[in-house]
């Protein structure tokens, strides 16, 4: 079985592009271009282009323009005539971004596009939207994850952008960021499979993935201008070691550093993040961009780590433009270090196939990407309540549909992961229209798609803007679904309550007709008073462009929930490490740390470490089937430490389950009670069983030692148990450890 997490680039581009041998021409290079040589290691043909360069090429490759309409503000002291009016030809409008590359050497422009949902791009037509990336989190399939990124990365690719500025792995550590829907969830295990599924998968059609923003860019109040204050070992044990497990399962082609600060200093010009951690600890090869406007300095950001000021004119000066070359001449950044920013962009786009297959427009799929979405739809909702087994829907005779636009679209989040959809926003006109808008629903109907599945049902809609006519055709209906909304986006964070009377709303619904079911269109957690009064609630997420018909297939039971929560659902406020969110209320600009006291406790560790009960647990999730999941064995063996489970298929219907193993170490010492350190999603057909066997890695069993900047594992008794959730341990068993070292 392929594990795509592990699959590199190199041969998922020759999987998925389907290669053929490799033309002897292109095999030894244009004759004097031995770079071009694709049979050389890409550090070498790097290091071949490099030797080529002049300087003035080798500025070039690290200074960014962004493609707003300021490129003709810029100044002449920042790029000279030429350049700019390179630039001015050559930047795709509406995308993120341009680099120029070095024609005369066969290095290719670097086009950006964002992000980790589809291209990103309100100029162009539009494009194919995945679900949210906390919504593929919920699917628990790293194979899942490859699909979408494969397709999304294609896009890319054919509407001509060889850099995709996707992997959002940031841990949801507040569950009111605004951004939590771009990001994979709060366990890092659990966030770097699926995140490296995503970048294998752009990264398979042979263009750059990033992997962002890199790091604990946690919320988005005060974002460029906060400082996150944590222990170097607790982010090294939860952050940090998310993009530590993405860069070794999918080695991205470059990272993005983040807005914030990091214990007082910009992660732009951060040493111990881009230097040590990610360079020198984790062996990263690739190139270090900023985000847009996260640039503080130039000789700093340069001797830090960072490679390629991104996005100019977003910074307030061209640090890496002249003032590099001033640096580099006074020999206060190196030449050395000029020259290794240069390589190891030609290694990303050398490595990862951007040279050697030219991106170029090209005719895409629509019909087959559809179904790439609608299947990462279909599998990431997750049923959290059904009781009177209330769904699938059968015989109702009458059906009101409630709220939500639900005759029209599904709610995008908002921001620069925004894809534009084929056919036009659903729902024109809500308000904020720009940035970090619009408001954007996706023409894929729940109402339409309702009605074709149910034909013989009538299906009528009210719009839920006067709850008392919601509840007068409630109470003449068979069921009642009421669609809430959540609108998230980045710049801005949120509350958990949701906004308007859509809560009344519910409960008027609910007190007319008892069969009352909740369909939840959200970036993340919300809270939910109403819970105890509806029958049903489906956690839809931002479905993404087939999300209305995704909805309607499990709601209907054509398809099966198979959604785990990626995330905790609080039961209420008072339940989150920080009840009221930093910053807020401060003056624009002004700096304020924020604390992460919590240090590796985040999320369902958090819960367990302060015995609290949440609405919804991590790893929940309900099914049409019913699973047992026995038998568990932990050995060592040849391969690492592997737990075998006994899953089985109870129910009358195909179904799929998430094996999830926890782990606790009996003598302490760890951040939490117990971490997921492996977890696996199995498909069985009614009463099949099968033996699952995970390899469990050893990082998630370490923890990392600041007196020594390694990876520890204590010897000593472990317990390892199955998990329907994080508050549901199954089986438990115990397993020595031995003293171990990484
Ligand atoms: C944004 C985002 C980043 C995005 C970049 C380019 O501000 O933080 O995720 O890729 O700018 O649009």
């Amino acid at each position: 079985m392929i594990d795509f997490r592990k699959l590199r680039p190199a041969l998922a581009l020759a999987l998925a592009l389907g290669f053929g041998a490799v033309h002897a021409a292109a095999a030894q290079g244009q004759a004097g271009q031995p770079w071009m040589d694709r049979s050389r290691p890409s550090g070498e043909r790097a290091a071949l282009a490099l030797a080529a360069m002049t300087q003035a090429e080798k500025l070039s490759l690290v200074f960014g323009f962004a493609s707003g309409d300021q490129l003709g503000q810029i100044s002449d002291s920042v790029i000279n005539a030429e350049a700019r009016r390179k630039a001015l030809a050559s930047v795709v409008p509406g995308s993120a971004g341009w680099i120029p590359g070095v024609p005369r050497l066969g290095i290719p422009d670097q086009f950006q596009t964002d992000a980790s949902l589809g291209v990103r791009n309100p100029r162009m037509d539009g494009h194919t939207a995945l679900p949210s990336s906390l919504a593929t989190a919920a699917s628990f399939d790293p194979k899942l994850t490859f699909a979408g990124g494969a397709m999304i990365g294609r896009e890319a690719r054919l509407s001509g952008f060889n850099i995709m500025l996707a992997g959002g792995v940031n841990l949801v550590r507040e569950p009111r960021n605004g951004r939590n829907f771009e990001y994979a969830g709060e366990d890092p295990l659990l966030a770097a499979s699926v995140s490296a599924g995503l970048v294998n998968g752009i990264q398979s059609n042979g263009i750059v993935s990033t992997m962002k923003h890199f790091a604990i860019n946690s919320q988005e109040t005060g974002r460029t201008v906060l400082s996150a204050q944590i222990a170097e070992g607790a982010a090294r044990d939860s952050d940090y070691l998310a993009f530590e497990l993405v860069q070794d399962w999918a080695r991205p082609g470059s990272v993005m550093c983040s807005y914030n600060r990091i214990n007082d200093v910009y992660a732009c010009e951060n040493d111990r993040l881009l230097n040590q951690a990610l360079k020198q600890d984790w062996g990263f090869k690739g190139y270090v961009m900023s985000d847009w406007g996260a640039v503080h300095s130039t000789v700093q950001a340069a001797n830090a780590g960072l490679d390629q000021q991104s996005g100019f004119p977003f910074d307030k000066q061209a640090y890496f433009g002249t003032l590099l070359e001033r640096a580099v001449e006074d020999g206060s950044v190196p030449q050395a270090r000029l020259d290794d920013m240069v390589r190891r962009i030609l290694w990303a786009l050398l490595d990862k196939g951007a040279v050697d297959n030219p991106v170029a427009k090209g005719t895409i799929d629509w019909d087959a990407h559809a179904r790439v979405t609608l299947k990462a739809a279909q599998d990431s909702m997750v049923l959290l309540k059904n009781t009177e087994n209330l769904l699938p829907l059968r015989g109702a005779r009458s059906i009101a549909l409630i709220g939500g636009h639900a005759d029209r679209g599904v709610l995008a989040g908002g921001g620069s992961s925004l894809v534009m959809p084929r056919g036009g926003n659903a729902v024109p006109g809500l308000k904020p229209e720009h940035w970090p808008g619009p408001v954007v629903y996706y023409p894929s109907s729940p109402l339409k798609a309702l009605q074709s599945a149910l034909p013989r049902a009538r299906v009528a809609y009210d719009p839920g803007t006067d709850p008392v006519a919601a509840a007068a055709l409630a109470a003449k209906c068979d069921v009642a679904i009421v669609f809430v909304t959540q609108w998230t986006g980045e710049a801005f964070d949120v509350s958990l309550a949701l906004e308007g009377q859509q809560d009344a709303l519910v409960e008027a619904v609910a007190r007319a007709n008892p069969r009352t079911l909740v369909v939840v269109e959200s970036g993340g957690a919300i809270l939910m008073p109403w819970l105890p009064r509806v029958g049903a609630v489906l956690q839809a997420w931002y479905p993404g462009t087939q999300g209305g018909q995704a909805i309607a297939d499990i709601l209907t039971g054509a398809v099966n929930p198979s959604g785990r929560l990626p995330i905790t659902f609080p039961a209420s406020m008072e339940q989150l490490v920080r009840p009221r969110l930093d910053g807020v209320g401060l003056k624009d600009g002004e700096g304020f740390t924020v604390r992460y006291t919590e240090g590796a406790a985040v999320g369902y560790k958090w819960y367990d470490q302060k015995g609290l009960t949440p609405l919804f647990p991590f790893g929940y999730g309900l099914s049409y089937s019913r699973f047992t999941s026995g038998k568990l064995r932990i050995e060592d063996r040849p391969a690492g430490l592997t737990a075998t489970v006994q899953a089985r298929n109870t129910g009358a219907r195909k179904g799929a389950t998430v094996v999830q193993l926890y782990a606790s170490a009996k003598a302490g010492g760890w951040e939490a009670p117990k971490r997921l350190v492996a977890f696996q999603k199995v498909w069985l057909e009614p009463g099949e069983s099968r033996d699952v066997t995970l390899t469990i890695d050893p990082r998630l069993l370490s923890v990392w030692d600041p007196s020594t900047g390694r990876r520890r594992v204590t010897e000593g008794d472990y317990l390892f148990s199955l998990g329907d959730s994080a508050q549901s341990l199954t089986e438990t068993v115990s397993h020595p450890l031995a003293d171990r070292k990484l």
